[in-house]
């Protein structure tokens, strides 16, 4: 048996983050976008003699791949062990990774890979583990699995981003990622935040503001005047770089452009095709030592 899934890359429009709680995690109120741009996993179950529970062979090679880590520390082989150990299943599995989605970019492939994974187990393995213990495995594994395992393209999130809410899918948008050279750290980002803020009131007052958002009449102009992200003022402050990326994309007509969950690519919303083909055309004479993806918002 084999199954293939697409893992798709993600974009918060709109971050809002909470006081830091006592578990160390941050609350959140934000709002879930896929992309188009995705990696694909192929999960297939091997001769039941073969040596090992589980392969993995990853395109490009995950040694080639900064901050993918090493196979045993890889979200997508602890996602398939604590399914098949939750599930009591003993099979020999080969997952077949082919990346397209940066790493360490906020996009959240990582996640998605791990989201997937759980998705494609639960079709190989119908009613083998509870609903509310798949989404217990997904947040274990980190706080935006939930997301990816629940596979709706537009959706709210709550609580570390694991409370989910789905919204009514808004028509696609074309969607472009200006990818730069360096990496954020999304534990490094909170601690700027945390940093920066300090104990004022503004942490609480950040999801105070965002209780209503995302009814159901959620149109993209909504969306623009709603766009904000927190991690925004402690990233560009120690990388004022981006912040020059997203007013680039704000210039060229994106609305709106934001920082990427906690960095470091750079996205911006474009109203028509031809107005993000420009954009891309600007950006990447502009930015030659970045990657420039032109991709869209998923609406399935
Ligand atoms: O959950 P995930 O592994 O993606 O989180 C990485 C780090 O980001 C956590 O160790 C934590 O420091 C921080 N984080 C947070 N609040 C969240 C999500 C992540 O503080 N809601």
């Amino acid at each position: 048996m084999r199954v293939t899934v697409a893992a798709p890359a993600k974009v918060n429009l709109w971050l809002r983050v909470g006081p830091p709680q006592p578990s160390g995690y941050h609350d959140l109120s934000t709002l879930f976008c896929c992309l188009e741009l995705a990696d694909t996993v192929v999960l297939r179950k091997r001769r039941p003699d073969d040596d090992g529970a589980l392969e993995l062979a990853c395109a490009p090679p995950l040694e080639a791949v900064p901050d993918l880590g090493p196979e045993e520390s890889n979200l997508v082989v602890r996602a398939a062990r604590s399914f098949l150990e939750r599930a009591g299943v003993e099979e020999a599995m080969h997952i077949q990774l082919i990346k397209r989605i940066p790493a360490g970019g906020g996009l959240g492939g990582g996640s998605s890979d791990a989201g997937s994974v759980l998705r494609a187990l639960r079709r190989m393995h119908p009613g083998a583990v509870g609903d509310e213990e798949l989404l217990d495995v997904a947040a274990s594994l980190g706080s935006d699995v939930p997301f990816f395992l629940q596979g709706f393209p537009l959706a709210q999130g709550a609580g570390r981003g694991e409370r989910l809410t789905p919204a009514r899918t808004l028509p696609p948008r074309p969607v472009v990622l200006i990818i730069p050279p360096f990496a954020v750290s999304t534990a490094e980002a909170y601690g700027w935040l945390d940093l920066d803020r300090g104990d004022s009131p503004e942490a609480q007052e950040a999801l105070q503001e965002e209780r209503h958002g995302g009814g159901p009449e959620l149109t993209w102009d909504d969306v623009a005047d709603r766009a904000r992200n927190d991690f925004e003022g402690p990233v560009f402050a120690r990388h004022p770089e981006l912040g020059d990326l997203r007013d680039s994309l704000r210039a060229l007509g994106a609305r709106p452009a934001l920082l990427a969950g906690s960095g470091s690519t750079v996205f911006g919303v474009f109203a028509g095709g031809p107005a993000a083909e420009e954009a891309v055309r600007t950006l990447r004479a502009e930015y030659p030592d970045h990657g420039v993806i032109l991709t869209g918002t998923r609406t399935r």
